[in-house]
């Protein structure tokens, strides 16, 4: 069992000036990146608005989540729920899943969550999306 876990998860939405398409590189270097660091997670994409959850060693995933939070290729960053994670990790396997939502109202509905309902909530919705591991 690893010591220390933390998570973090939350929304945000693609800045207006960016193409979408800038998320296949940030798949790209998230995969590379969090692989160095032992940071798992994933990252659900409507077209429009963001939602990930990152988990890792504590210190690892709040200097990411700072990162990302600067990040000028979205806004609104709005963390639903951050803290120790006594459970082990939920996606061991996957530097960064990445799903693309087709239903628009999918992450607006979790984005109004908060606290752990909000991952109970994500994981819950994985089976219904196309995943990429
Ligand atoms: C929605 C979103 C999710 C991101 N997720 C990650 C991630 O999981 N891991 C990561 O290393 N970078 C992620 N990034 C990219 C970082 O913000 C940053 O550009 C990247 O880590 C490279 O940083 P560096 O050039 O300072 O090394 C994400 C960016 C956005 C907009």
């Amino acid at each position: 069992m690893e010591l220390d876990l933390y998570h973090l998860i939350y929304t945000s939405i693609i800045d207006a000036d960016v193409n979408p398409s800038c998320v296949g590189d940030i798949i790209r270097t998230s995969r590379v990146k969090n692989r160095l660091d032992e940071i798992t997670g994933v990252l659900v994409f409507d077209g429009w608005r963001f939602c990930q959850y990152i988990e890792g060693e504590r210190e690892a995933v709040r200097s990411l989540a700072q990162i990302i939070c600067e990040d000028v290729r979205h806004t609104q960053f709005t963390v639903l729920h951050e803290g120790p994670l006594d459970s082990g990790r939920m996606f061991a396997d996957w530097s960064m899943a990445y799903a693309l939502s087709q239903d628009d109202e999918l992450l607006p509905g979790l984005s109004s969550l908060r606290g752990l309902a909000a991952v109970h909530r994500l994981h819950g919705l994985l089976p219904s999306l196309d995943m990429e591991p």
